[in-house]
């Protein structure tokens, strides 16, 4: 059976904003001593976990073949061919402290290959997408990336490293270096809301170490299809399960790649 993209993309747009109600609905009533501690700073709400759970289940009712690979493990089915990458609620630490950046992000793999991408940024009702062939839309209008060249002229997006400071020193370096030759840097704390800002021309860029499949499926996948290039750090390909990712404007791309590939070599 052939999938239409689109049509699937459509009905995971309406599902995030569905789940989108439920999550903002309870962090109005939100305290930290919901909270549960999944590892050093890395917290975890019955939030998270219900609503991976509804998506879980919807998401099987409209691609019965597809497996999973779901941030608080609700399915652990593998695909032959299908794969889902679900973050249920990308900026766990904001909603906790009630700073309102956190988004659903959800990509769908075809063998080895991203073919969708859906964020939803929950507080500003902002839909980002993409599917294979498309062009990248944020709430129905077409986004691209911005065309601004040099590097000197750029607005960042990064993560801090908050368990993970193997690598803290040549981060700290490569966080001076651009502190002193670009317009700035922003900390978000919530990578899909990043990657999203890099496709719909907020942000030139967007780097960080340490992160998971599921932070960065869907927003690669936008910021490809919005004109856009992502990478590992050294330049190549194994950005969604290699744990560290680049992702800007084309034009500025080979500039900012350069300097973070120097600084983590
Ligand atoms: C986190 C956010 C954050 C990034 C972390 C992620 P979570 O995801 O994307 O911006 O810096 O590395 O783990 O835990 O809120 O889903
Ligand atoms: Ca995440
Ligand atoms: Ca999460």
């Amino acid at each position: 059976m052939s999938i239409n993209l689109q049509t699937l993309c459509q009905e995971i747009c309406s599902l995030s904003k569905e789940v989108g109600v439920f999550i903002k609905n309870e962090g109005e009533k939100f305290s930290l001593g919901k909270v549960e501690v999944k590892g050093k700073n890395d917290f975890v709400s019955y939030v998270d976990k219900t609503s991976e759970k509804r998506l879980v289940e919807k998401l099987a009712e409209l691609l019965p073949e597809a497996g999973f690979i779901a941030e608080e493990g609700t399915s652990t089915k593998k695909g032959d061919v299908y794969n889902w990458i679900i973050d249920p609620l990308d900026g766990t630490t904001n909603f906790i402290h009630g700073i309102p950046c956190f988004a659903i992000s959800i990509g769908l793999m075809r063998n080895q290959e991203l073919v969708m991408g859906v964020i939803y940024e929950i507080n500003l009702d902002e839909c980002f997408y993409a599917w294979e062939g498309s062009k990248a839309y944020l709430n129905g209008k077409e986004i691209n990336v911005t065309k601004t060249a040099k590097l000197a002229d750029s607005l960042l997006a990064t993560g801090f490293p908050y368990y993970d400071y193997n690598r803290i020193d040549e981060y700290m370096e490569l966080f001076k270096y651009f502190m002193k030759n670009t317009h700035g840097l922003r900390r978000l704390g919530s990578a899909a809301t990043d990657l999203a800002y890099v496709a719909c021309g907020r942000f030139e860029g967007f780097y960080e170490y340490s992160l998971q499949p599921w932070d960065v499926a869907a927003g690669a996948f936008i910021v490809q299809q919005a004109g856009g290039k992502v990478t590992d750090f050294k330049g190549e390909g194994n950005y969604i399960f290699g744990k560290e990712i680049v992702a800007g404007n084309t034009a500025f791309f080979d500039e900012f790649l350069d300097v973070v590939k120097k600084h983590f070599s």
